[in-house]
């Protein structure tokens, strides 16, 4: 990985951050986005500036994702890899959710997946890189309290398994990453029915994954152009497994364990 020229969306804080953290350390040209461009900056002073390129970036904007990567070819001349990183989760029955909550989810994680990838495009045909997209468990099976995440997840693999087809003989790699819980911040931020910041976590993040080892997992993914990535063996493996193989009891299994959440929304 060493020069190649990575962009990372959504590297203000937990597995982006990691991510950028993981490709400076293997000596790649990193371009790390997100809103909160002080701690983008910091990041780049701390790893070294002719390594990070920082670059404000708000992904639900299209024409910020072009200037992406606009900026980042004409700092480093080319892009090998689009992490699709950025998201956002909520946590409300949809009986209850505010509309714009559901809209809000759609247009960070499965829009500002779309435009960056759009514009990246091009330069990752040129160089045969890769593009990745950040799922969830909740791209591949539903996940109570969270109708817009899960929607948004379901889209971006969509999206990105078909982007694969479509690009079969033309060098094209397309990774889809789905971590299980994972300690970061995307619990804090999560949006309530009304669309506020719910401010807290619901469950015991020590005992969550890493984000260090979420990105090891996903470095190594893409280092190897592996198609899927599914983690943690409870959580992320089984789960699929029983999603695709004996959905009624996952559904039960899903109901019981969400609900054990302090304030569940759906008990
Ligand atoms: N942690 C988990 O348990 C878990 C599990 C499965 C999947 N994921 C997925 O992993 C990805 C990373 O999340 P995380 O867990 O590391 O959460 P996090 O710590 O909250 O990081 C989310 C990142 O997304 C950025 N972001 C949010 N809205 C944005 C916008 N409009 N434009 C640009 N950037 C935006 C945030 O930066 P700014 O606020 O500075 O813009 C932040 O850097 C997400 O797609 C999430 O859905 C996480």
């Amino acid at each position: 990985m060493k020069d190649k020229v990575v962009v990372i969306t959504g590297a203000s804080s937990g597995i982006g951050e990691a991510l950028a953290r993981r490709y400076a350390a293997a000596g790649s040209r990193v371009v790390v986005a997100a809103r909160r461009v002080d701690r983008l900056e910091k990041l780049a002073d701390e790893l070294g500036n002719d390594l990070i390129f920082a670059v404000r970036t708000d992904v639900t904007n299209p024409e910020d994702c072009r200037m992406l990567v606009e900026k980042t070819v004409s700092r480093f001349g080319r892009i090998d890899v689009l992490i699709n990183n950025a998201g956002i989760s909520m946590r409300a029955i949809f009986e209850e959710v505010d509309l714009s909550v559901l809209h809000r989810l759609m247009d960070v994680n499965f829009w500002g997946t779309v435009y960056c990838t759009k514009y990246a495009l091009p330069w990752l045909l040129k160089s045969k890189g890769t593009v990745a997209g950040i799922i969830s468990i909740a791209g591949h099976v539903g996940l109570p309290g969270r109708t817009g995440y899960a929607a948004s997840k379901f889209a971006v693999r969509g999206f990105l398994d078909t982007l694969r087809i479509e690009n079969l003989k033309k060098g094209l790699h397309v990774l889809v990453v789905a971590p299980g819980f994972t300690a970061s911040e995307v619990r804090f931020s999560a949006l309530n029915a009304h669309g506020n910041q719910q401010g807290e976590s619901p469950r015991d993040e020590n005992k969550m994954m890493s984000a260090e080892t979420c990105a090891g997992h996903i470095f190594r993914a893409i280092k190897k152009r592996k198609r899927e990535l599914v983690l943690t063996f409870t959580e992320g493996k089984l789960t699929v497994f029983l999603g695709k193989w004996w959905p009624s009891l996952l559904d039960k299994l899903a109901y019981n364990h969400m609900a054990k959440e302090p304030d569940s929304p759906f008990r």
